[in-house]
């Protein structure tokens, strides 16, 4: 059964494609499962009271964890597999984009232009916290160009995440957008929502959850990537849904101020920086008018067990996502408030998710994360 849902502008995959794909995704599911579910004995059981020996205590933070557990052969192996996996997603899913690409644009060229729009500013800096870095492994990041007019980077995410997901966000991708938008308008009834702003958007998965929901509102979204907007706006098309997708770095957008009800941004942050977090806030409440709400769905340790963290926050040391532990650790309540939202405006919350996997399938296996996720809130 595939996890993913197709539409027109969906790359495609031969028979051989496909097999190496389904295989990379099954991998990463039986490192996961069947390997790295092994790891929380092996500290319980091994390098905890190994530790407890050598230095009189128990580890007292993550990093105390990772740094015990690093040392140990059976870790290593998972870890390793575990970011070979995701190289892996790159290497077979790359040269299929490649082969047709050609394709590809042409079909982005069709679709665009007939719903919603596509604003594109060439002369935008990339944030050195992408440029940098090739973020979860991904070559030349979700913004390099390899050619006029490419859509290469987008359409490599559009098959890359339902495999690195496991499928588990649902077949559109969508459960970030569908729990926010559901979550937004359950808890605030009387929100008048006209115009929303989706940060972060890559190629709309999130975004268009919002369309759905709010018919009647215009939904703008921005993204730093101009080969992924191109891609969002052809997709939407392709799915008939009206958004308006503008290259523009959240930390300075060309909008006015009080325009938007409600922005939102969904696993954006964590692939952002310390400095750019507050600026982030901060334009945040600008761009919303009096009594709009401020949404940054993102990662956040749901458990104060230290070896639950260690694993949740694998991505930072061993997937290329620099920030991811930091965020963790920030203030975000205090952030929200430097940036001018009311100190008891300002909340942090778990929103239920919407999609359930069906029990006894592969997507199952994530069904913990797929329950609840963290979002920073606040209101002006
Ligand atoms: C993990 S993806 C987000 C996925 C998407 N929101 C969704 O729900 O499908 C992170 C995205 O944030 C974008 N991004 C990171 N920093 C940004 C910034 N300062 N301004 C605008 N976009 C940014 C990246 O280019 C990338 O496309």
């Amino acid at each position: 059964m595939p996890i993913h849902a197709t539409h027109a502008m969906f790359p495609d995959a031969n028979h051989d494609e496909q097999a190496r794909q389904d295989f990379v995704r099954l991998f990463k599911l039986s490192v996961q499962r069947d390997i790295g579910s092994g790891n929380r004995r092996l500290y319980e059981g091994t390098v905890k009271p190994a530790f407890e020996r050598a230095n009189g205590r128990a580890p007292k933070n993550r990093r105390e964890i990772r740094e015990a557990m690093a040392a140990n052969p059976y870790n290593q192996m998972w870890s390793a597999l575990l970011r070979t996996s995701q190289e892996m997603l790159y290497d077979i899913v790359g040269p299929s984009i490649e082969r047709q690409l050609p394709e590809l644009l042409g079909r982005a060229k069709k679709f665009s232009g007939k719903l919603g729009s596509l604003e594109l500013d060439p002369g935008l800096e990339i944030p050195s916290y992408h440029a940098a870095v090739n973020i979860h492994c991904k070559p030349g990041g979700y913004h390099s160009e390899l050619t006029k007019d490419d859509v290469f980077a987008g359409a490599e995410y559009d098959r890359t995440v339902h495999m690195y997901l496991m499928g588990s966000m649902g077949p559109n991708n969508d459960d970030f957008g569908v729990s926010a938008a559901r979550w937004v308008k359950k808890t605030y009834p009387n929100l008048r929502v006209k115009r929303v702003l989706d940060m972060g958007c890559t190629i709309g998965h999130s975004t268009l959850a919002w369309c759905d929901e709010f018919p009647d509102a215009e939904i703008h979204a921005i993204d730093v990537a101009a080969p992924c907007l191109r891609y969002a706006h052809a997709r939407a098309n392709a799915m008939g849904k009206t958004a308006h997708f503008h290259q523009m770095n959240a930390e300075r957008t060309a909008f006015p101020d009080g325009h938007f009800d409600v922005v939102v941004s969904h696993i954006m942050m964590h692939e952002t920086s310390t400095k750019a977090l507050p600026r982030i806030y901060k334009e945040c409440h600008r761009l919303l008018r009096q009594g709009g709400v401020m949404m940054h769905v993102d990662a956040r340790f749901k458990t104060g067990n230290l070896f639950d963290q260690y694993q949740q926050e694998w991505d930072a040391h061993y997937n290329n996502e620099p920030f991811f532990g930091t965020l963790h650790d920030t203030d975000l309540i205090k952030a929200a408030r430097v940036a001018g939202f009311a100190k008891d405006k300002a909340f942090e919350t778990f929103i239920p998710g919407h999609y359930r996997p069906s029990k006894g399938t592969e997507h199952a296996i994530n069904e913990q994360m797929t329950r609840h996720y963290f979002m920073l809130g606040a209101q002006k």
